[in-house]
């Protein structure tokens, strides 16, 4: 991990972080890939949230050192931010992703009561394939925790997908699972959108304490 280096997330960085994070979710999510994601409606769906976000300033980049290529990127929110108010391109298709974490959320806020500037979401993470299993994951993990912490936050609060990121963040840095939706279950407008999905076969909602 010594050639790589942890940054805001800048405008220089900003359109080649989206061309990643884009293309991680379309191509290697498991909710993504049971919605039929295509890359460009995707692209056209996330574009004006991403910016949104990435313009608050507390998003994370992870660059090689020396070229400064990105390898990864940590795109975070304030948990309490209001959802994009406008109408998205392709939001249908995505609605039943929306659904999900709104149901997790929904859950976790029966024990929180959590004020704008209280918890920092991690919103969505990617690191390039050629670059996965060298820690930089959890290196921006820790990075955002240090940083929020900083910045005033008290809690740090992940929505985790992957089986990948739930043993980063579960088993190794030891948050706190609040609460949790099996997706092969979940019920959208009467069907089971992620019906196929069996791995992993939770998704979590996690919960550190700064
Ligand atoms: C998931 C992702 C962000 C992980 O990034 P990364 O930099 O490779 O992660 P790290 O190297 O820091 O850590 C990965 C850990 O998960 C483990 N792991 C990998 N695949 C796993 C699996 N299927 N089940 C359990 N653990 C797994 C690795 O062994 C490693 O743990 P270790 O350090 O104890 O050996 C990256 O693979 C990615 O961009 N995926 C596609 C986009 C995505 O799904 N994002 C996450 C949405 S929540």
């Amino acid at each position: 991990m010594t050639d790589i280096e942890i940054q805001p997330l800048d405008a220089s960085l900003a359109e080649a972080a989206f061309d990643l994070a884009s293309w991680n979710f379309a191509t290697q999510s498991a909710l993504h890939i049971a919605l039929d994601a295509r890359l460009d409606d995707y692209r056209a769906y996330l574009r004006p949230t991403f910016f949104d976000d990435v313009n608050d300033g507390l998003s994370l980049a992870a660059t090689q050192a020396g070229t400064g290529d990105l390898v990864g990127v940590l795109i975070v929110r304030d948990f309490r931010k209001q959802r994009f108010a406008g109408h998205l391109p392709f939001q249908q298709v995505y609605d039943p992703v929306t659904a999900l974490f709104e149901t997790l959320e929904a859950d976790y806020l029966q024990d929180r009561d959590l004020k704008t500037g209280e918890a920092l979401l991690v919103d969505m993470a990617a690191v390039v394939p050629s670059h996965t299993g060298l820690g930089i994951y959890q290196t921006l993990r820790r990075e955002i925790s240090s940083r929020a912490r900083s910045a005033g936050y008290k809690y740090i609060i992940g929505e985790l997908t992957t089986a990948a990121t739930q043993h980063v963040v579960v088993a190794k840095l030891g948050h706190r699972t609040c609460a949790t939706i099996v997706p092969s279950d979940f019920v959208h407008a009467g069907r089971r959108p992620f019906a196929s999905v069996t791995d992993p076969p939770t998704i979590l909602l996690t919960e550190e304490t700064l």
